[in-house]
């Protein structure tokens, strides 16, 4: 066996808490070797991982990594939140008992990583210093190299993040073991995966998956989950899947920030990494705060809302990055960018990568190339022509130092004061562009009755309409209900409230075309907002919130035309008053609903009615 404490030495891990912590899930899961790694490890790892074949070149500082087939996307259905108190059930968090579910993990992991190291990644979600630093700290324990070199991207990773903890004992415990990834039955019912945050024993268990969110623990189980119950149980912040952005207005000096809930693979990275539509360039710029969480508190000292970015990286998704949508996202991933991606397509012959939306056309000369799955695209059949080359869930990994409109204070302990918060999502139909809510309640009820088409990001059915309460469904943490209240509680106390807003970019016209352009020319709706709400525009009231006229809006150089325009700045009154009835079934599933919530739905109600 190992030496696992001359490890630690090694490392300068002193904290007993910690060391404790590493000896027994060792012991447990059987790992051959124990490593303690930092981001200055980077190189050597990625040399291991190329050597191992866990990794290909793809250019020069790119790299090139395949999940297992039925590994490529977070699996909702076997993630759990389990805690010590049934109180904590909601309707989407799959509560179940801790000490049930700590127990069949630990049958799960036991002897699962033999022969394996296991590496011991001490991380920091948060800027260094930040007020909410204290919940930030965690050891993640993986036995997976390409989830190390995730987290080196993802987080801000090494020992000396465990240092000067108040609390020694006050840290996350993630465990990561992968499990033989071929035989765990994934989507059968003899699924052998579980992915369980104990949230009340802040300690994490993630069994059964290399990838992603599953994978990346201080990601969505850390930065999402865990820090939702521990943002609710200390009465002090939320946790959310939120987008965060500065917009500076050049011409008046002022700066604005934006976050904001899309569900994942809704455009939140794009949002985050917008370039100005070249018309309003010169005036505005925008820049990356976030783009997948965003946690937010009232700044003592100010009692503004604030908000920050516990990220240090994007894990973005590659289909339809390209040139004219998203150049920002190209220039991240760029030669020298040390950027891994992970299931598009590969040509391990000239060591380039491709994948949907990238160039109009796939590579004409199919010689070498080979889809997410590894198979040579040139031997597919004619049936097998039509599939993509690329998962749709496929996806590029940066740190934040390569996003080209990275906010100059984006590491600053400070955090920035939130002036909007927006919601939205893929709605074919029904949700205009945006609509500006002025109302606390209001803009709290919008976001839980967020209802959106399912993406490839989760598994199961892509388009299917489903709710998604601030784009958190699959993050929740404890009742909806406590949620809501917990939500109007942290916002509420803040001295100056920020502007409610949803917007929808995926409006389609019957023959199933965009009728926005969207990407860039998303600044322009923000930008409106914003105008609204420093009083410089007026806006049309509707029952479901204020839209603006076409007059106020800056459309200088947008191709839309007059009638699309028209569709998506209109509510279709008949249409909204049958979504009401299905709201309504969705908020009852809710226990303990704050008044104010129902209070608001009433009156939306009532307004659709007598209009
Ligand atoms: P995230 O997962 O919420 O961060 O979403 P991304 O920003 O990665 O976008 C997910 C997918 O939606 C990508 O394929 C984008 O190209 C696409 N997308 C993002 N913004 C827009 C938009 O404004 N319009 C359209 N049509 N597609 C978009
Ligand atoms: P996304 O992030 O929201 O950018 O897709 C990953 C995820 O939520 O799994
Ligand atoms: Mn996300
Ligand atoms: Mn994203």
């Amino acid at each position: 066996m190992v030496d696992i404490d001359a490890a630690l030495d090694a490392a300068g891990l002193k904290n007993p808490h910690v060391r404790e912590y590493v000896h027994y899930w060792a012991d447990l899961t059987g790992a051959e070797r124990v490593e303690v790694v930092s981001a200055a490890d980077d190189t050597r790892l990625i040399a291991e991982a190329l050597e191992a074949g866990e990794l290909d070149p793809a250019g020069d500082g790119l790299y090139y990594s395949r999940s297992y087939v039925k590994d490529t996307a977070r699996s909702e259905e076997r993630t759990i939140v389990a805690t010590n108190d049934e109180k904590d059930k909601g309707v989407y968090n799959n509560w179940r008992p801790a000490s049930e579910m700590t127990s069949l993990l630990e049958e799960r992991m036991r002897g699962a990583s033999a022969g394996k190291t296991m590496y011991v990644i001490p991380y920091l979600m948060a800027p260094p210093g930040n007020a909410l630093a204290p919940y930030a700290t965690g050891v993640e324990l993986t036995d997976a190299r390409t989830v190390v070199l995730h987290m080196i991207r993802m987080s801000r990773v090494g020992a000396e993040f465990l240092e000067g903890l108040e609390d020694p004992n006050q840290f996350v415990r993630a465990v990561h073991v992968t499990g033989d990834l071929e035989n765990l039955g994934q989507g059968t019912p003899d699924d052998k995966r579980y992915f369980v945050t104990v949230a009340d024993e802040r300690t994490i268990l993630h069994f059964g998956s290399s990838y992603g969110g599953n994978a990346l623990l201080g990601k969505i189980a850390h930065g999402l989950r865990q820090a939702a119950y521990d943002g609710w149980a200390s009465r002090k912040f939320l946790a959310e899947q939120y987008m965060l952005i500065g917009i500076k207005d050049k011409q008046t000096g002022k700066d604005y920030h934006i976050c904001g809930g899309f569900p994942s693979a809704s455009g939140k990275t794009n949002l985050a990494m917008m370039l100005a539509p070249d018309v309003l360039g010169d005036r505005y710029h925008v820049s990356f705060y976030g783009d997948d969480i965003a946690w937010l508190w009232v700044d003592e000292a100010s009692g503004k809302l604030y908000g920050m970015n516990p990220e240090y990286g994007v894990f973005g998704v590659a289909k339809d990055t390209n040139e004219g949508t998203n150049p920002t996202a190209l220039a991240s991933i760029a030669e020298g960018t040390q950027s891994i991606f992970t299931n598009i397509a590969y040509n391990p012959v000239t060591k380039e990568v491709w994948w949907e939306g990238r160039t109009p056309e796939p590579p004409a000369d199919t010689a070498g190339w080979l889809d997410w799955k590894g198979a040579p695209i040139a031997d597919r059949t004619a049936e097998q022509a039509g599939e993509p080359w690329a998962h749709p869930n496929s996806r590029f990994t940066t740190t934040l130092d390569n996003v080209p409109n990275i906010a100059a204070d984006y590491n600053a302990a400070a955090g920035v004061p939130i002036d909007a918060i927006i919601f939205g999502g893929r709605t074919r139909d029904r949700e205009p562009l945006i609509r500006a809510i002025t109302d606390l309640a209001e803009g709290v009820y919008d976001g839980l009755t967020l209802g959106a088409e399912a993406t490839s990001a989760a598994e199961g059915k892509e388009g299917v309409l489903r709710y998604d309460p601030m784009s958190n469904r699959p993050f929740m943490a404890y009742g909806e209900g406590d949620y809501a209240a917990h939500y109007l509680k942290i916002v509420g106390a803040a001295k100056e409230q920020p502007i409610f807003a949803h917007v929808n970019w995926f409006q389609r016209g019957d023959d199933g075309r965009f009728l926005w352009p969207g990407y860039r020319d998303n600044l322009r709706p923000l930008l409106w907002l914003l105008q609204l709400k420093n009083g410089e525009v007026s806006g049309r009231q509707t029952p479901v919130g204020i839209i603006p006229t076409v007059e106020e809006l800056n459309l200088d150089g947008v191709d839309i035309t007059p009638e699309d325009l028209e569709t998506i700045l209109t509510i279709d009154n008949a249409r909204w008053q049958q979504e009401m009835g299905y709201r309504e079934e969705h908020l009852k599933q809710f226990d303990n609903l704050p008044e104010e919530i129902w209070e608001a739905h009433r009156r939306v109600t009532a307004a659709l009615e007598q209009e």
